[in-house]
């Protein structure tokens, strides 16, 4: 038997390693949302429509249509990269650029609309492992395992502070808790689909765990679930 498993949870709190490593022990698919909605801003962006910033609701949704997103497995990584109308874009939606777009682009209904409906596509097969904002909520409220991820807001900024350094990017320590702290406040409080817990998913609190320790948590969820 095959089983969905919903991760949601704030920016950049280990939601998104945990998804790829308990997909990867599983056998399972892992979709990242939070990458489909990068790739519209993506888009949006390299066809200049969105400028200085500015996003007008219009004309994202009369780009919609011309936008497609998939994933396709790379083995030399073993886990999926992320294809904008058939070309890799995994590394350039990244990019702090797009990170700071993103969640103006996340908030219009149209955009998730579309998203959504594609995310519950991948999921009708089961045996897959999605993360995200609203996956336990709306995307697969049916899920049979929700996990839903917190950690403390410094230890989120400097796992973010890191992982920017890693990439050559030099962002103060304060301007990336700033950035997160923003974030948090447009997920969680937009009108469509806001962050928040949904009632039958179990609360992971990262703080103080490594990630094997999350990992393996996790996966001892999911087996007792997977055996009952
Ligand atoms: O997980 P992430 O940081 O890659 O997500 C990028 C943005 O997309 C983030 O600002 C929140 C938004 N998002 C969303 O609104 N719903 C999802 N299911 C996933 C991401």
């Amino acid at each position: 038997m095959k089983i969905n498993i919903a991760i949601d949870g704030y920016s950049s709190c280990g939601k998104s390693t945990l998804a790829k490593l308990l997909s990867q022990k599983l056998a399972y698919n892992y979709i990242d949302t939070g990458a489909m909605y990068r790739s519209v801003t993506l888009y949006l962006v390299n066809e200049g429509l969105i400028k200085d910033g500015k996003i007008f609701k219009e004309t994202v949704i009369n780009a919609l249509d011309k936008i497609d997103v998939t994933f396709q497995f790379n083995s030399s990584k073993n886990q999926s990269d992320t294809y904008l109308n058939g070309v890799n874009v995994e590394d350039e939606i990244r990019s702090p650029e797009i990170s700071s777009l993103v969640s103006g682009i996340s908030q219009l209904r149209e955009v998730r609309q579309k998203l959504i409906s594609l995310q519950q596509k991948m999921g009708e097969g089961k045996g897959i492992v999605m993360d995200g904002r609203d996956i336990g909520t709306a995307v697969l409220p049916n899920a049979e395992v929700k996990f839903f991820v917190t950690a403390d807001l410094d230890v989120r900024s400097q796992r973010r502070y890191d992982e920017l350094k890693s990439k050559g990017y030099e962002y103060s320590f304060d301007k990336v808790k700033e950035n997160l702290l923003e974030r948090d406040h447009n997920d969680t409080h937009r009108e469509e689909n806001p962050l928040v817990q949904a009632e039958d998913a179990i609360l992971m609190d990262n703080t103080d765990l490594t990630i094997e320790e999350l990992v393996a948590k996790s996966y001892e969820i999911v087996q007792a679930k997977l055996t009952k």
